[in-house]
C-alpha cells in the first residue's frame, strides 16, 4: 500500500514537472559558448577503426581505483554497475566472439567504441593496464564537448566521436564551486546534468535502421526533452541525502554469474523497475464496477500507463520482454482456474507470442531473408512492439462463465524478464539466473449477479 501511494506521488510529481517543463525554455546561449570554448583532444581512424593519428595515449586516463581514496562511495557504486564491466563481462565476451566469428576480427573495434572506448581512441602505452577497462570515471569526467549518435555503417567500423580532454589533470563535472583538492582541478560543464552527456553510447544506429535508441526515444517525449529538465541522470543517477548522485547506473541488466537476490544491483534494478509502468483493471472510459450483471462473456479491461523516460523496454529492446500475465478463479469453487493469459511456470520458459490476446513489449531484428536475429548487423529491419515513454495501452481479455459462478477472483502482472531465455542456450550457468521481475501487480474480487 505504502509502495503504492509513493507510486502515485511519484506520477503527480513527474507530470507536476512536464507541465512546468513545458513552459520553460531550452538551454542559454551562454551555457553553449562556455561548452565550445572548452577543449579536447582529437584523434583520426581510417574505415578499419584503427589509428592514423591520435593526440590521446592510454595513461592520459587514471585507474578508477585512484579515485576511490576520496570518493569512496563513487568508486563504490560504479564498480558494481555495469559501465564497469562493460568490456569484461561473460555475456560481453561471449556476444563479441560471436560478433567476430559472423563478421571479422575488427568488429571489436565497433563494439569498443562504446563498451571499452580507450582502447580504441588512444595510443597504447606498455604496461597501461587501462585498456579494457569499460566505460570508467576518466571516460565521463574528462568529457567537454556533446557528441551525437552512433551509426553503423558498412564501410566504416568506428563512427562515433568523443571530446575528451584526458591527461591534462582536470576532471569536469557538474559541481559549480567545488572544494579544491591536490590531486586535480576540477571544471564546472554544464552538459553533465544533460541526455547529451550520455551521447554517442546510448544511441546506436545500423544505417537508418533505428536499432538501440534509447536517447532519441527520450528526445522525442516532448514533456522530457524539450528544456532538458527531465534528463537521464534524474532518473538513473538520483540525488542523495548528501548531494552527490548515484553512480550504480541501475538499467536492468545483472551479471547472471550469481542468483538474482545475491546480485549487488537486484535491489536497485527491482526499484528502477517498479517506477516503470503502472497497471490497472481500467477501459479508457471507466474503471471496472465491484459488482457485474451475469453474462455468457465477462470483459476485463487492464491498461497499462508508462511512467518510463524511454520506450519500456528501451536499447537493446531485441533481448528483453515485458508483459502482462492474467489469471481469473472463481472465489468460491476451491479457487478454480477460469481463465489465464502470460502465464508462465518457470523463469526460463519462453513465452507463447502467439497465445491469443498477449500483451507483449519487446522488438524483433529482422534480417534481409526474414529470419530473427540478436545481432545489429544483421538487421535490416525492426519490428517494435515496445511501450513508447508515457504511453497508455489498453486492452481487453474476454472469456466465458457459467450461470453457477458468484464472485470472481482477478489477478493481473506486468512483468519483466531482461533477457530472452533463449539468448543463453549456450551460457546455461548464466540461463539459470535470469530474473523475472514485477514492475507492477493488482488484485479484485467481483461479485456476478445473477
Ligand atoms: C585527493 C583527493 C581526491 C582524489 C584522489 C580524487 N578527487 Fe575528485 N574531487 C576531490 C574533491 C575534494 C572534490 C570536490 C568535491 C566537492 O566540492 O564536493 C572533487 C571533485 C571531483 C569532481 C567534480 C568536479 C566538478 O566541478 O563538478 C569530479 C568529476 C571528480 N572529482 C572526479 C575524480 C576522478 C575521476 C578521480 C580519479 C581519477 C578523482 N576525482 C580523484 C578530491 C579528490
Ligand atoms: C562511453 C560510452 C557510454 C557513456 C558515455 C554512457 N554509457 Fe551507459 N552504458 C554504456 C555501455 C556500453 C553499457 C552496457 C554495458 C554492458 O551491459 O555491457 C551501458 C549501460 C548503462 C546502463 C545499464 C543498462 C542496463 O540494462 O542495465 C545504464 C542505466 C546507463 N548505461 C546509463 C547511462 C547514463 C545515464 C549515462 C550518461 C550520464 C551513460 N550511461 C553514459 C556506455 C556508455
Ligand atoms: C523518467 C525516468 C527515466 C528517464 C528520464 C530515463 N530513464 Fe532509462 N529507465 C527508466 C526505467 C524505469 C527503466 C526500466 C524500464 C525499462 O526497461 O525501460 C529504464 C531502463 C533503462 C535502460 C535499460 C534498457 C531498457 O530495458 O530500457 C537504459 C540503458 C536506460 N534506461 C538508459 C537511459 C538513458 C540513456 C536515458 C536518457 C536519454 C534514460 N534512460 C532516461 C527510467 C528513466
Ligand atoms: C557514465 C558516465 C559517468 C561515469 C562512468 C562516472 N561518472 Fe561521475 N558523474 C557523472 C554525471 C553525469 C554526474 C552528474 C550527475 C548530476 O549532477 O545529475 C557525475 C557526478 C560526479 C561527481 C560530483 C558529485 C556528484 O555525485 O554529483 C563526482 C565527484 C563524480 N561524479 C565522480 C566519479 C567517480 C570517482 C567515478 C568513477 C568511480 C565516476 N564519477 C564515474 C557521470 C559519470
Ligand atoms: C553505440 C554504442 C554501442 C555499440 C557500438 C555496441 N554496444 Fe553493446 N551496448 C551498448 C549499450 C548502451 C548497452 C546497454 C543497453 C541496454 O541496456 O539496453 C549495450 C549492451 C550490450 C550487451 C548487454 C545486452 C543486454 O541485452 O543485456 C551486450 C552483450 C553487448 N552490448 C555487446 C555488444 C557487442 C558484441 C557489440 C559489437 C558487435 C556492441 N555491443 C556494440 C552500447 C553499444
Amino acid at each position: 500500500m505504502i509502495y503504492k501511494i509513493e507510486k502515485l506521488y511519484r506520477i503527480f510529481i513527474l507530470k507536476l514537472c512536464i507541465v512546468f517543463i513545458l513552459s520553460c525554455k531550452s538551454n542559454s546561449i551562454n551555457e553553449i559558448s562556455q561548452i565550445q570554448s572548452f577543449p579536447y583532444k582529437s584523434y583520426h581512424l581510417d574505415d578499419s577503426g584503427d589509428i592514423l593519428n591520435t593526440e590521446i595515449f592510454s595513461s592520459d586516463f587514471q585507474d578508477s581505483k585512484d579515485c576511490a581514496e576520496c570518493h569512496p562511495n563513487h568508486y563504490e557504486e560504479w564498480n558494481m554497475s555495469s559501465h564497469a564491466h562493460s568490456s569484461s563481462s561473460i555475456f560481453f565476451q561471449k556476444r563479441l566472439a560471436d560478433a567476430v566469428h559472423e563478421h571479422e576480427q575488427s568488429i571489436e573495434r565497433f563494439c569498443d567504441q562504446c563498451h571499452d572506448p580507450i582502447s580504441v581512441i588512444s595510443e597504447k602505452d606498455e604496461n597501461n593496464s587501462l585498456i579494457h577497462s569499460g566505460v570508467t570515471c576518466d571516460v565521463c569526467h574528462t568529457m567537454t564537448r556533446k557528441s551525437s549518435t552512433t551509426i553503423a555503417l558498412p564501410h566504416q567500423i568506428v563512427t562515433s566521436q568523443l571530446f575528451l580532454n584526458p591527461g591534462e589533470g582536470i576532471k569536469y563535472g557538474p559541481l559549480n564551486s567545488p572544494n579544491q583538492n591536490n590531486y586535480h582541478e576540477s571544471q564546472f560543464n554544464p552538459i553533465y546534468k544533460q541526455s547529451e552527456s550520455c551521447l554517442p553510447c546510448h544511441d546506436l544506429k545500423h544505417e537508418d535502421l533505428e536499432t538501440e535508441i534509447t536517447f532519441t526515444e527520450w528526445s522525442r517525449i516532448p514533456g522530457m526533452s524539450m528544456s532538458g529538465a527531465f534528463p537521464c541522470q534524474q532518473c538513473h543517477m538520483p540525488e542523495k541525502e548528501d548531494g552527490t548522485h548515484e553512480h550504480h547506473f541501475a538499467g536492468v541488466d545483472l551479471s547472471y554469474e550469481l542468483p538474482p537476490k545475491e546480485e549487488p544491483l537486484y535491489n536497485k534494478v527491482l526499484e528502477l523497475l517498479e517506477t516503470a509502468a503502472q497497471i490497472s483493471f481500467k477501459s479508457n472510459i471507466e474503471e471496472i464496477a465491484d459488482s457485474i450483471a451475469w453474462s455468457n462473456y465477462i470483459n476485463i479491461p487492464v491498461r497499462i500507463e508508462s511512467l518510463n523516460g524511454h520506450h519500456l523496454p528501451s536499447g537493446t529492446s531485441f533481448n528483453r520482454e515485458c508483459w502482462v500475465s492474467i489469471e481469473v478463479r472463481d472465489s468460491d469453487a476451491n479457487g478454480e482456474l477460469i481463465y489465464k493469459n502470460g502465464i508462465l511456470e518457470s523463469t526460463i520458459e519462453l513465452l507463447n507470442y502467439y497465445e491469443k490476446d498477449l500483451v507483449l513489449f519487446t522488438s524483433f531484428l529482422i534480417t534481409e531473408e526474414g529470419d530473427t536475429t540478436q545481432d545489429v548487423l544483421k538487421a535490416s529491419q525492426i519490428i517494435n512492439h515496445s511501450l513508447p515513454g508515457l504511453n497508455i495501452k489498453y486492452t481487453d481479455y474476454r472469456f466465458k462463465i457459467n450461470n453457477q459462478i458468484k464472485s470472481l477472483w482477478i489477478k493481473a502482472k506486468l512483468n519483466f524478464r531482461p533477457i530472452k531465455p533463449f539468448i543463453f542456450d549456450e551460457l546455461p550457468l548464466l540461463k539459470q539466473n535470469i530474473p523475472i521481475y514485477t514492475i507492477d501487480e493488482i488484485e479484485k474480487t467481483i461479485h456476478i449477479i445473477n
